[in-house]
């Protein structure tokens, strides 16, 4: 039975998800090199944690069982690692700091300890073969905001094997998951339907098509969307997006993921969405 998992990085994907893990009763362990970041990261899930219960999402006992199943660790020597069943890995997307990172936690690690990538775009079998241990090693990709969103989308390198695949399911659904599997191809199942999408919405703009709201809306009450292509794009981050579309236009080789011109113009001036303050819409200062 599963009892721990360590997350590395204390993001925005990593803070939802070491949440999830600690208030549906796994031990959490949330490790970031940057105390303030690690700070920063306990006031918003403490945060989010209260304004789920509230909403009576979350059970009292599982909000206040919180303190007992969040650890925080500044360092990797720190960690207890002999406890660690799951390490979910979700630093930047950089290939090298990634493989950089399990260079120096692998031989800290059990035999039998799983290593899952939440990776949006770098090809799982090749960071399982950065690694002694490609058949323990899988894609675990959580979506934003990680209490909220149902899906983790589960990806197979060429050579994950059986155990983990059902081990990693397994921990995705006692984490109130669903967890569906594809293979180990970029962009995966989930982004490469998704910023096709938005990078058409991109390209409506910069051609004139409808403004900002108007395609937004359109998109909204015409499919049922949650947010609008252009909306949810500066929630994702332009950066991310773009980085996204240039794996899958490069490792693809189809012209249709080129990211349209006006997205790459506004990484270039600093426009990155929610985050930098301002993306299609502004934000009033920095998100
Ligand atoms: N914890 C707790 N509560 C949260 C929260 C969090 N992390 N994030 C948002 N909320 C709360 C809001 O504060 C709000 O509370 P309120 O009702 O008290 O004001 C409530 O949730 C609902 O938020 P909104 O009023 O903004 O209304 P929505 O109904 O639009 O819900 C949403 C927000 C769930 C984010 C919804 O807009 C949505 O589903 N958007 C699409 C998100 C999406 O597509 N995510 C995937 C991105 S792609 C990705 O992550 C993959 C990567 O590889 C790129």
């Amino acid at each position: 039975m599963l009892d721990t998992v360590l997350v590395l990085g204390s993001g925005t994907m990593g803070r939802g998800i070491a949440q999830v893990a600690a208030t549906t009763g796994l031990t959490a362990i949330l490790h970031d090199a940057s105390a303030a970041q690690l700070k920063g990261a306990v006031a918003e899930i403490e945060k989010s944690v209260a304004k789920l219960a509230e909403k009576g999402k979350l059970t009292a006992e599982q909000a206040s069982g919180l303190k007992s199943h969040l650890v925080v660790c500044e360092s990797l020597d720190a960690v207890e690692w002999k406890r660690v069943d799951v390490v979910i890995e979700a630093i930047i997307e950089n290939f090298d700091a990634k493989t950089e990172l399990y260079r120096q936690i692998l031989p800290r690690f059990r035999p039998d300890t799983i290593l899952a990538s939440n990776t949006s775009s770098i090809s799982i079998t090749k960071l399982a073969a950065a690694t002694d241990r490609p058949a323990r090693f899988i894609g675990m990709h959580f979506f934003n905001p990680v209490p909220l969103m149902a899906l983790v989308e589960l990806i197979r390198g060429l050579a994950t094997d059986d155990v983990t695949c059902e081990t990693i399911e397994g921990l995705a659904r006692r984490m109130g998951k669903t967890p569906l599997r594809c293979n180990d191809m970029p962009g995966f199942v989930s982004n490469r339907v998704l910023m096709p999408m938005i990078n058409e919405a991109a390209y409506a703009l910069m051609e004139g098509v409808a403004t900002e709201k108007n395609i937004d809306e359109i998109m909204k009450l015409g499919c049922n969307f949650p947010m609008g292509p252009l909306t949810l794009a500066d929630f994702i981050g332009i950066d991310v997006c773009v980085n996204i579309l240039e794996v899958m236009h490069r490792d693809l080789g189809d012209p249709k993921f080129r990211p349209c011109p006006l997205l790459r113009k506004m990484v270039d001036a600093g426009r990155l969405g929610r985050k930098s303050g301002r993306g299609f819409y502004e934000y009033g200062g920095k998100a």
